[in-house]
């Protein structure tokens, strides 16, 4: 059984959201009072073992007397304060978000990005053939990860993961700057002459699939990649003891990749190599 620490009880803020009165517990976001009253906003940078970076804007919102629009991930509730999720000017914005997003790199792989470019009509296409983009082979210099910096957001998740927000082994960072800002390891080295300890907890964060597990990497690419017919399980780590939940994804009996619940008060959705690499020796049929 899991435990769940409950925490300080909170006082309640009261605001209107969409015209209806709500209340949230203080110190939520507006993305948490909407995903408790089961409006659906979309988002890209935001993480939920991550703080805020307010870096895709994708999820913004409309706050009654605010000059500008504002990020739903990270404002906070108020109270007396009037929100409009769906505006007008919010529509129109994600539209533009998405086709700015959509056209320079590859989305195919964003969970949840074709439903939003269909509900707010955006058209990536509509900058034509020669509008820039980030168009390079994905990085496959080891046999855990792949990096397809062809998708990435630049939401900069991985980077915090890496860095001082879970990981603290800071082997990725953003190099350049303006249209050459990218994510990299130090003087672009292959991963495995970086500092990475591949604990994959970049993996787990992203939200485009630009990083990747190679097991994953390499049945898309055969067209044999089918989330709809994977199992999870979630079970303990064996290998110490510090008792990490993991979740194993199975498809036709082989794990395919290992992530960590979120909720998970040991992990946090973290892991080290051990968890989240270490499956190989389970399937060893030989
Ligand atoms: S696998 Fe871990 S150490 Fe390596 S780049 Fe990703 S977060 Fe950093
Ligand atoms: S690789 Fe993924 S997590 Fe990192 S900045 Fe790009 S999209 Fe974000
Ligand atoms: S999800 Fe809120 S700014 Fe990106």
């Amino acid at each position: 059984m899991t435990a769940v620490p409950l925490g300080l009880p909170r006082r309640l803020v009261e605001f209107t959201l969409d015209g209806e009165t709500v209340r949230a517990p203080e110190g939520s976001t507006i993305l948490d009072a909407c995903r408790a009253e089961g409006k659906d906003v979309p988002t890209l940078c935001q993480g939920d073992t991550l703080t805020p970076k307010n870096a895709c804007r994708v999820c913004v919102v409309e706050v009654e007397g605010a000059r500008t629009l504002a990020p739903a991930c990270s404002r906070r509730a108020e109270p007396g304060m009037s929100v409009r999720t769906d505006s007008e000017r919010t529509r129109h914005s994600r539209k533009v978000v998405l086709e700015l997003l959509a056209s320079s790199v590859d989305m195919s792989t964003t969970p949840g990005v074709a439903g939003w470019i269909e509900e707010y009509g955006a058209e990536p296409g509509r900058f034509g053939p020669d509008a820039a983009r980030v168009e390079e082979d994905p990085k496959v210099d080891n046999e855990l990860y792949v990096r397809d910096y062809g998708k990435c957001i630049l939401c900069y998740k991985c980077v915090d993961a890496c860095g001082e927000q879970w990981q603290n082994t800071f082997a990725i960072a953003v190099a350049g700057r303006g249209f050459d800002a990218r994510i990299s390891t130090e003087h672009a080295a292959p991963l495995t002459d970086s500092a990475c300890v591949y604990c994959g907890n970049c993996i787990e964060v992203c939200p485009t699939g630009a990083l990747s597990f190679k097991s994953e990497f390499d049945m898309r690419a055969a067209g044999t990649w089918d989330e709809s017919a994977q199992t999870e399980t979630t079970t303990v780590c064996a290998y110490c003891g510090v008792g990490c939940n993991v979740t194993l994804h199975v498809q036709d009996n082989d794990i395919v990749k290992v992530t960590s619940p979120h909720d998970n008060p040991v992990t946090h959705g973290n892991l080290c190599i051990k968890g989240r690499f270490g499956f190989a020796h389970v399937q060893n049929r030989d």
